[in-house]
Formats: structure tokens, sequence, C-alpha cells
């Protein structure tokens, strides 16, 4: 317990650098499609975008849809594809729920060919397979499910609970699911096409331990299509030995596209079948991690190189303790460098997994066959001594570890967790950015850009906005983006919806509101925050992803008057005095902003936040209009800082240097009578910025207000302001104000 304790505080720091509060109702917008759902349909779960077509097409219970990518809920048509009668009536007496389970929930949809897409169901506990045709072109207008039914087995699960992660290549389906009714002989098949059927070993649980298959792509190792491989992203139970109780680990598993399987041993199942555990922890204080083990989602972001995709993978904790989910980011070279390395190896059941030390036979196993090199055409040449020791040796010792070590998000406080992911490259003023749309169990949407700090190694994630995307709190199933359409898609268990994947105008009118968002599809045009287009005149466009600095981009746009030129922070010194009141004046043009007080004693102080932990003594109010303190003490003299949050983001507004005389210093100065001697104090007061001959201080005698020789004060000031007109000052004080600074700071969470 007392390690979990001290997990959670190593939490409150990633946390503290990761929260920003920017919600959203997209309900209450008009941006937001909705698709409700038929009242005899649910799960809709299984996406297949086709941006061509301009279709989504949407597998859910008894029914297959095909919605318009422009407006989901103006355009769609559905067929009707329920589980026969008496299939449903089998269903029922095998003990199934005739509702919830007998029905035909559709878990495999893809393209098949050029006119026709392959369909999978659970068909009532009877896996059930089709062809629908989408025609080739869009004004086809064709969506027609062909009438003759497959076998599903091998393709889509009996229990409409599991899932199929699958994928058509070359005619050939490959999925991981599970093939049996009691929902326990779970696989990694390739089916169709020209070959016998293939598989993982069965009953082995060193090959798969009770799997959930997330997701499954095809990416080449080289230019050479022979070496191309399948990778699944799976979660399943760890291997025995391999830790202490039960856990779950991630993984992502590897094989040949051109596996077929082994000549005496292994045949007809796969012969380079090799899996490693995806790590995706946060460092504990104690030297303990916590981990984040049950991979929910997957996404490929891919790169220039087709070969190296960047993974974007979605955990959560198994722990009942507390709830919490993270991001990691994988590189493919990180991936490759596990899969070429030890083998796990363990001598018995007894024994704990170690890595493999001894001769590994050649080719290496998990190597693809080729002709190229090693002479070996087909899987069913290798060398017996090779398939028994793929047999024997389907997992990795060494882990893969996430790019730079540690998540790029982490939540842990929230009554959600993450549950989808889709990531959009957006081109900025400043460069690329990947945006990531992250689906929760409660039927939000957050969307969030990972801003490089100073490296690529120190990323910071900016929220830019938190949405609620279905009317009820459902979790989000399926998310697709389609680039061409600027729109997202979501699908739950109660519907579909579609919303855009930006939205400048919420984010205000005024230039330095549009940077501040730091949202890179979003620009200030020179009238109001609109979308960013690379290939606009740079002159008309502001944007600062990385700084969401709005002082380099926007101050030249800033009134006249407030343009004095430099663009560094003006220290304004006010003076007060001891046991009189004072108030420092702090009022943000913006109506969204929320004030925040900061005070630092000294240039080596921390910084305190006002109203927490200084001045405990006093009752200080912080209005909208400023801070006011109703007795000064001397130890109040320090510098104050007016920090305005909006969307997120502090920036220091106002800077205030105040001093606090003392009354016996005070009267020392009021009784001077002559003018040289007080000219003489004022290098004394004067702040250093200032030249000496500027006197700032005399006007600054204004604030001396409540002061208990408050006339003479008065009498005093009189005379002094008789040679330096009034207007003068109130101009200065006018440039104080509203003055935005590069002190830009991340809102602390209890603002
Ligand atoms: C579900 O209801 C729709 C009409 O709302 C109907 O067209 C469709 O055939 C029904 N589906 C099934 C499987 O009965
Ligand atoms: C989408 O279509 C619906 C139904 O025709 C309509 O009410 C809605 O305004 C449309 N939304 C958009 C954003 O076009
Ligand atoms: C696609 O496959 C379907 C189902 O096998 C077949 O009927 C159709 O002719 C094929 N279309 C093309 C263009 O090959
Ligand atoms: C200021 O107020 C405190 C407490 O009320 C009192 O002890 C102190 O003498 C006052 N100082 C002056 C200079 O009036």
């Amino acid at each position: 317990f007392l390690s979990f304790l001290s997990i959670t505080v190593e939490f409150l720091f990633y946390i503290n650098h990761c929260d920003i509060f920017v919600l959203t109702e997209m309900l209450e917008s008009n941006n937001l499609v909705t698709f409700e759902g038929l009242s005899n349909s649910s799960s809709y779960h299984t996406f297949l975008m086709d941006e061509e077509k301009g279709r989504l097409v949407v597998g859910a219970k008894d029914h297959v849809f095909s919605f318009s990518l422009v407006n989901i809920s103006h355009d769609f048509t559905q067929i009707p594809w329920p589980a026969s009668p008496s299939r449903r009536d089998e269903c029922k007496w095998a003990g199934k729920d005739l509702s919830r389970e007998c029905s035909n929930f559709i878990k495999v949809l893809q393209p098949f060919n050029q006119t026709h897409l392959y369909v999978c169901g659970t068909g009532a506990f009877h896996p059930v397979c089709s062809y629908l045709e989408v025609g080739k072109k869009p004004e086809d207008n064709v969506f027609r499910l062909e009438p003759h039914v497959e076998n599903g087995r091998g393709k889509s699960p009996y229990d409409p609970r599991l899932l199929t992660a699958s994928m058509l290549i070359d005619g050939e389906l490959y999925a991981g699911t599970s093939a049996d009714f009691m929902g326990r002989d779970f696989a990694i098949f390739r089916t169709l096409g020209k070959h016998h059927p293939i598989r993982t070993e069965q009953h082995d649980s060193r090959w798969l331990n009770d799997p959930r298959f997330l997701g499954v792509h095809l990416i080449p190792e080289s230019d050479n299509p022979e070496d191309d491989k399948i990778y699944l992203f799976f979660r399943e139970s760890a291997m025995d030995g391999e830790h202490v109780g039960k856990a779950t680990h991630a993984r992502i598993g590897q094989l040949c596209k051109n596996d077929l399987g082994g000549h005496r041993s292994l045949v007809n199942k796969w012969t380079t079948f090799l899996k490693a555990r995806l790590i995706c922890s946060v460092p504990g204080s104690n030297g303990i991690d916590t981990h984040f083990d049950e991979l929910q989602d997957v996404f490929l972001m891919s790169t220039k190189d087709p070969k190296s995709p960047i993974v974007y993978a979605v955990f959560t904790t198994s722990s009942n303790i507390f709830k919490g989910s993270a991001v990691c980011m994988y590189s493919m070279t990180d991936v490759r460098r596990v899969f070429l390395g030890p083998y796990a190896h363990r001598d018995g059941p007894n024994y704990q997994w170690v890595p493999f030390q001894g001769r590994v036979p050649y080719p290496r196993p998990g190597t693809c066959p080729s002709k190229t090199f090693g002479g070996f055409d087909t899987t069913k040449d290798l060398p017996d001594e090779v398939v028994t020791f793929a047999r024997s040796h389907p997992a990795m010792f060494n882990p893969v570890y996430p790019i730079n070590n540690r998540p790029i998000i982490v939540k842990t406080d929230k009554d959600y967790q993450f549950t989808q992911i889709v990531v959009d490259k957006v081109e900025a003023e400043d460069g690329q950015y990947d945006v990531m749309f992250i689906g929760t169990d409660i039927g939000t949407i957050l969307k969030v850009v990972s801003v490089p700090r100073g490296s690529w190694h120190d990323l910071e994630e900016v929220l830019l906005e938190e949405m609620t995307v279905f009317r009820e709190p459902t979790a989000i199933t399926a998310m697709e983006l389609s680039t061409k359409q600027q729109q997202l898609y979501l699908g739950s268990n109660i519907g579909v919806s579609q919303m855009p994947l930006h939205r400048c105008e919420v984010y205000g009118k005024a230039c330095a509101e549009c940077c501040l968002a730091r949202d890179p599809y979003c620009a200030w045009d020179g009238a109001e925050c609109s979308r960013y287009f690379p290939m606009a005149k740079r002159r008309t466009r502001r944007q600062d992803i990385r700084n969401g600095d709005p002082l380099t981009q926007c101050s030249d746009l800033q009134h006249q008057d407030e343009l004095s030129g430099q663009a560094t922070l003006q220290d304004k010194t006010l003076y007060g005095v001891e046991n009189s009141s004072t108030f420092l004046e702090c009022s943000p043009k913006s109506q969204r902003a929320v004030t925040y007080w900061q005070f630092q004693r000294s240039a080596d102080d921390h910084k305190q936040e006002v109203g927490f932990v200084f001045l405990k003594h006093t009752l200080n109010q912080i209005t909208t209009q400023g801070l006011l303190i109703r007795t000064l003490a001397k130890k109040d003299s320090g510098v104050y800082l007016c920090q305005a949050v909006e969307h997120g983001f502090m920036q220091t507004v106002l800077k205030v240097t105040l001093e606090v005389i003392d009354t016996e210093r005070l009267d020392d100065l009021l009784h001077r009578d002559n003018e040289a001697a007080a000219a003489a104090n004022v290098q004394e007061f004067s702040s250093p910025r200032e030249s000496p001959n500027q006197r700032l201080w005399y006007r600054d005698f204004l604030s001396l207000v409540n002061h208990p020789t408050l006339n003479s004060v008065d009498e005093f000031c009189e005379q002094i302001w008789k040679r330096e007109p009034k207007w003068k000052h109130l101009q200065e004080r006018q440039k104080g104000r509203n003055r935005r600074t590069h002190e830009l700071e991340r809102a602390p969470r209890s603002v």
C-alpha cells in the first residue's frame, strides 16, 4: 500500500504536466453530426473507411451500414443481415442470451476486390461470412449483400463480446480471433485465397495465452516483398513463470506473409511467429515502475519510409486500485531490434525464463524465406531444427520500450479511461505536428498535440479540446479519420458520430487567443481564427504552436498606445505604506481569462501563489480588477505577477514591484521641507531599471492611501505634481497594464 502511495505522488507530477482544462460541450454546438442508431440494432463497432468512394461502412448488430462521409445522418443506407430464426433458436438452446448474444454481430469488414468487401459476423454463435457489393466508383451507388454465405470460423468470433483483428491482403484474410463456441481456442489464422489455411500452434500457452487481438498491419521489412511481415497487436495473460500472480501483458507479434507452414512439424502452422512484450510504464520514486499493460488500441502513423511507421498505442492499467490510461509511442527500429535479440527460453516448467544462450539454428527463426538470401524458397524447406526451435521459442526475451522510455500521455485521476486513438499529421507554420484524437469509455474525445519543449526528446502535451460526442456516457469503440473530409468518425454501442478535426472559430476572434490555442490546424488570418493552410502566404498568417507566444505573432497588431517599441517586460513600481492598504490593478482584456497572482519576495525566492501560501495574516481579495491587500506589512514587499489564464495557458499580464515603506521612514521623508533633500531620496527609491532623472517615485506616492498622516502626503504630492503633469502619469500606467509578455507558463491545477 505504501508503494502505491508513492506511485500516486509520482503521478501528480505527470498530471500537472498534462492537464489543461478546455472543456467544450460539443453536443451543444452544431458541428457534431450523430446517427442515433436503429431501435433493432446496436454495437456500431466495425468500421471500414473508403475515402475514394466517400463512404464509411459500419458493421453493427444484424446490419451493415454505408454512411456518406460528408454527413452521416443525411445520407446512409443499411442492409439488414440477421441470423436465421433456426440459428437463433439453436443459440438459445445452447444457453445463450437470445436478445444480447443470439444475433449476427458484424466483426469483419475488409476490402476484397475492386467491387466487393468481405464481411463476417457472429451469426448467433455460428460465424458466417459473405461478400458485399459496393461498386467500383462512387456514382455506381451499389450496396448489396451477396446471398451466398461462407463458414466464418477462424474469421469472426462466436461470442459477440470478443473481437477480431483482421486484414485482407492479396485475397487472403489474416485474423486474430477465437475459433470455438467456448471462446477458448484463440489463434491467428490465414484463410481464403489459394493456400491451405494456416494458424498458430493450438493448446500451447507459450504461443498465445487467452489473447485479445486489437490490430493487424502489414509492414514491409525491406524493398524485397519476400520480407513483408504481418504484425499483430494484442494483450494476453503473461506466460506461466513470466510474472508472479496473474498479469496481462501487451504484445506485438510478427509473421512472414510468405509463411506456408512446416513440412514435417508445424504443418499448416506458422513457422515464423514471434512475439515480444510492449512496455508502457512510469517510473516510481521507489524504483517500482507502474505498468500500463492493458493494450486497448493501436494506430500506425505513416512516415516517409513505409518500413518505419510510428506505432501509437493506448493502454490502461490492470489494477483494481486505481484507474489509469497512457499513450506510448514505439519505433519499428526498436521492434525489429527486439525480434533480432535473444529468444526467451526456459529448461522446464519450474525454471525461470532466461535469454537463450545456445546456438540459434540457421536461418534464424522469424526470418522470412527468400530466394535471394539463404536459399530457402518456402518455409516448407526449412531445416527441422529451425522449425523445432521456432515451435518452442515463440517469445522474445527483451521487451520493446517506448520512444523516450516513457508514455507521452498519462492520466490517472480521471473517472474515465482511454479506449481508442487516431493520429493526424498536421502541417503548421513552425513544423509538422501529430495531433492525437483519443476516445474514452465515457463517450468523450480528447484532442491532444505533442509539442517539443526544447528538443524532440522532451515533449509536452497540449490538450486542445475535450468534447462529448454521444448523448449518454458510452465507450468509444471505433474511430476513423478522413483527411480528405477533415472529419473524425466515432462508433459506440448506441450510434455513430461525426465531428470536424478542427473548429478554429471556438478559439475566439483575437490574434492572441488564436495563437494561445496552439492548435496546429488553426491560424489567425488577419480577421479571425481559421483553418491554416501551409501554402498560404506567410505574412498573412499568424501561428505559433511550439511556444504559443502571442507577443511575437501579434504584437504589431496591438493598439498604437500599447506599442512602445520594445517587447520587454515593463517593471511597474509601486510604493505602499505599512499598515495601509493597496490595490494592484490588473484586468485582462479577455472575458475568458481568469487572473491569478504570484508573489516573489526576492530574486532567488520561489514564486508563491497569492492567497494560499502567502499573506495568511491579512484578508486579501482577488477581484476581476486586481488584487487588494488590506494591511500592508514590510514583508509584503516584493514582485507581484498578475497572470491571466486562458485556454489553459498562463501569461504574465503585469509585473508590479511593491515596496512597503515603514512609517518611520515615511515620516522622515515627509518632514523634509526642501526639495533638494527629497530629490536626494529619489535615488534610493527609484527602480534600478529607470534612469535617476525620471524620478518615477513621485507618481507612485499616489498609492499611499489610508495612511494616518494622509494629509501631509497629499500636501507633499501636490507640490511634486505641479512639476510633473498628471496626464503623463496616467499614460504610463496605461502602458503597464495589458502588456503581454514572453513569460508563458503552464497553468497549475488549482486554477
Ligand atoms: C430494423 O428496423 C429497420 C427499420 O427501422 C428495418 O428496415 C430493418 O429491416 C430491421 N432489421 C431487422 C434485422 O429486422
Ligand atoms: C447533416 O444532415 C442532417 C439531416 O439532413 C442535417 O439536419 C444537418 O444539419 C446536417 N449537418 C451538417 C453539418 O451538414
Ligand atoms: C470480386 O469478388 C466477387 C466475389 O468473389 C466477385 O463476384 C466479383 O466478380 C469480383 N469482382 C472483381 C472486379 O473481380
Ligand atoms: C501596524 O499594525 C500593527 C498591528 O495592528 C501594530 O502592531 C503596529 O504598531 C502598526 N505599525 C504602525 C507603524 O502603525
